[in-house]
């Protein structure tokens, strides 16, 4: 069983996702993280991205999943925070739209979720990968409630990035991730849209728990 959210880049989902997950003994399962993990291969490899396009298949991304969390693996190696690092939320978006990085991330998480029940995040995931999900979530928030809540994340972490920077990167990634070609964030059809502007993170996790509560009995 699976259960969607999806949304733009500071609307909640992970951590929503994550605590939702927890109260029904599920895991989490965090697809943005799969794309972050190309995307620090990407910067690595400093190539041309149609270079960098014709040499994914060489590479695996996989998904380690047990009772401590959900972690990717870049070619069976922990990558970290080292994804959460603002030169890789520049360049994600557009490692986001090639077509063989999208068919990797979506052929890794077809795999896992044959073996467990998740909580996933994402951009596409009720709209194109899991369209037949227990429950949909559209998460939505004002950008500047956005960037604030991840300017304060960033500082917890002691990962530099300034608020205007943050603000900057969100917008440029909401544009880039509504206009794309292929599988662009959207409305999934069916699901139930959360804008958490002014909830507190507890409503919100409370909400959807019931949500998922009321589709299982
Ligand atoms: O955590 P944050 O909201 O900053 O973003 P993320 O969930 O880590 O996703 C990073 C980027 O990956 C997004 O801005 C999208 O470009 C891409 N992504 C995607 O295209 N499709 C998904 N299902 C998840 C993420
Ligand atoms: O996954 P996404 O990028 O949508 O958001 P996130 O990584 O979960 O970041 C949202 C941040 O805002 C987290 O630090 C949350 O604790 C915080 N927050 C929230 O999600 N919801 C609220 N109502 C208030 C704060």
């Amino acid at each position: 069983m699976i259960v969607t959210i999806d949304g733009p880049a500071g609307s909640g989902k992970s951590s929503t996702a994550k605590k939702v997950a927890e109260q029904v003994g599920w895991h989490y399962l965090d697809s943005g993280a799969l794309y972050r993990t190309w995307t620090l291969l990407y910067v690595m490899g400093g190539m041309d991205l149609a270079l960098f396009e014709e040499v994914v298949d060489v590479h695996d991304i996989t998904l380690s999943v047990d009772k401590h969390g959900t972690e990717p693996l870049l070619n069976g190696e922990k990558v970290g925070d080292s994804i959460r690092e603002q030169r890789i939320s520049e360049h994600v978006s557009t490692v986001s739209t090639l077509q063989a990085v999208r068919d990797k991330v979506n052929a890794e998480m077809r795999r896992i979720v044959q073996k467990h029940n998740f909580v996933a995040d994402g951009r596409d995931l009720g709209s194109v990968v899991f369209p037949d999900a227990l429950l949909k979530i559209y998460m939505v928030a004002d950008l500047d409630e956005r960037a604030k809540r991840r300017f304060a994340e960033m500082e917890k972490k002691g990962i530099p990035a300034s608020l205007q920077e943050i603000k900057d990167n969100l917008a440029a990634r909401d544009a880039t991730d509504s206009e794309r070609a292929i599988a662009p964030l959207t409305k999934p059809e069916g699901a139930i849209e959360i804008d958490t502007t002014q909830l507190s993170f507890a409503e919100q996790v409370s909400r959807i728990s019931s949500e998922i509560q009321q589709k299982l009995s």
